[in-house]
């Protein structure tokens, strides 16, 4: 247990069905959180927890990051994502999250010169970039380019050796903005990018996506401010899919570059880090004010797919913080760039809509970081395919802060989630030719149950689709 936690009185389980009783420790976290300690549960009682998505599972302890999602409150090593976001720069929260700490001057320094000196992409992972379709999705190529550095970089894949995994982590770190950059440049079909070590981590992000090797480009101050910005409001966010991702590949023993590759694939998501994208794209399909009303009903309809991207959060039941920050740095992106985005006005209207909304309100559903972050990049000039991307490159160093802490933390083993098997009993094999003859489908999609949203709920006794149709 970890310095912060303490043991306490503890909780009983009893199963109505015998009348047995079993006692479960219980723990107080530092936050006066509370979890009860249930790893005994299945050997001493031969009974299972159900918990689909995880949301009342702790399946880690961690000291990175903080959220209470009632109060809207979001803490890295304790420090207030406001105050990061205010006054810190991103290198210096990826140092906090990494070790623990603020750093002092000298450390800063050191980890800001070590960060420079890896951006450069091996030539051969370069030219892996050919076997790309130019139309390729940016976020397909960083799947591929990250999970492909582990076939370049030998010196950094073994996690039993400290000094490998720090240079594997400074690596990623380093080497993102590159690989995203490039991802950009590939597309267009222009020349690669290079890395300036004199410029900042997000002057060179900015100077790598938007420079031409024929002009001088000249990073714009406020520019750069507002991409460090968002890259810190990304940086963690304690166990949210694409980190648990990373945790549970990294927990089989896998190489860092490989699980990295994994958390981008499960970011990639509409429902997690790919909502930047899907929100720009509603607000075009929206349109207009005129039309918030009839979008606002259509995410209520339950026959409709339609959900309000950028609304909603599976911890927070309160205002998300960082959007709060990403709002507030959205009005100041736009007028100091002298941006007039009809899309800020809309996005405005539908917040104020959806927030006096019963349906909302009684969901609380409220804006999360993705609601005004796509209009923030949109005005930095980075094309919607992008955001997704930029999402990844900020949360690099959170994957790699929780990737290192499971592997120095004792108690964790390979993730290994247990299921609630609801299928056939044990049943006879007939061969094919004494089976009962259905007409063949031409298409194999009646295979496949329709969306979520409509499913109707499951009786415990029906059978899977499979069955039912063979
Ligand atoms: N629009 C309309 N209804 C919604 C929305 C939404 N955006 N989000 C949730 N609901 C409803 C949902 O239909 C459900 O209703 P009911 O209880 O009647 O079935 C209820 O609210 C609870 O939703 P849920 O899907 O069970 O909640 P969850 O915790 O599993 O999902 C979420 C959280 C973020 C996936 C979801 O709110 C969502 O899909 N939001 C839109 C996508 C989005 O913005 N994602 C970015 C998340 S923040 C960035 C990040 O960290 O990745």
């Amino acid at each position: 247990m970890s310095k912060t936690n303490a043991k306490d009185s503890g909780f009983t389980l009893t199963d109505n069905q015998t009348g047995k009783t079993w006692e479960f420790e219980g723990h107080t976290g530092s936050m006066k959180n509370r979890l009860i300690d249930i790893r005994s549960l299945y050997s001493t009682t031969g009974i299972l927890t159900y918990d689909p998505g995880f949301t009342s599972t702790a399946a880690c302890k961690s000291d990175i990051t903080y959220i209470d999602g009632q109060k809207g409150i979001l803490l890295h090593r304790g420090y207030p994502i406001e105050d990061l976001a205010e006054h810190s720069d991103y290198m210096e929260v990826c140092y906090l999250l990494l070790y623990g700490n603020l750093p002092s001057p000298e450390q800063k320094a050191s980890f800001d010169m070590e960060i420079r000196h890896h951006t450069w992409l091996h030539e051969q992972l370069a030219r892996f970039y050919q076997g790309f379709m130019r139309s390729a999705h940016p976020m397909a190529i960083m799947v591929g380019v990250v999970g492909a550095l582990s076939a370049f970089y030998h010196d950094s894949t073994d996690i039993n050796d400290p000094e490998q995994r720090q240079l594997a982590a400074h690596r990623i770190i380093a080497k993102m903005p590159n690989i995203g950059a490039c991802a950009y440049k590939y597309s267009l079909g222009r020349p690669f990018p290079t890395p300036i070590n004199s410029h900042t981590y997000s002057e060179n992000l900015l100077q790598m996506m938007f420079s031409h090797t024929s002009e001088e480009y000249k990073v714009n101050p406020i520019l750069a401010k507002a991409v460090d910005r968002l890259l810190i409001l990304h940086a963690d966010h304690e166990q949210n899919a694409s980190t648990s991702t990373v945790r549970l590949a990294g927990s089989s023993g896998a190489n860092p570059y490989a699980c990295i590759a994994s958390g981008i694939a499960s970011l990639w998501g509409p429902a997690h880090g790919g909502a930047n994208e899907a929100v720009l794209n509603m607000l075009d399909e929206i349109g207009s004010i005129a039309n918030v009303k009839k979008y606002i009903a259509k995410a209520q309809d339950k026959e409709d797919p339609f959900r309000l991207m950028g609304f909603g959060h599976r911890v927070y039941k309160n205002y998300d913080p960082r959007a709060k920050v990403m709002q507030k740095s959205c009005h100041e992106v736009l007028s100091t760039l002298g941006i007039d985005d009809p899309r800020l006005e809309l996005a405005m209207r539908l917040e104020e809509i959806a927030l006096s909304d019963d349906y909302f309100l009684e969901k609380k559903l409220f804006p999360n970081v993705d609601f005004y972050s796509g209009i923030v990049m949109k005005a930095l000039g980075f094309p919607t395919s992008m955001f997704t991307v930029m999402f990844a490159i900020g949360r690099s160093v959170g994957w790699i802060a929780h990737w290192k802490e499971m592997l120095g933390d004792g108690e964790q083993k390979i993730g290994r989630p247990r299921q609630f098997y609801t299928g056939h009993a044990k049943r006879k094999y007939t061969p094919v030719g004494s089976r009962g003859h259905t007409p063949n489908k031409v298409s194999w999609s009646w295979l496949w149950r329709g969306n979520k949203k409509n499913a109707k709920p499951k009786d415990g006794n029906q059978k899977p689709a499979l069955a039912e149709k063979g």
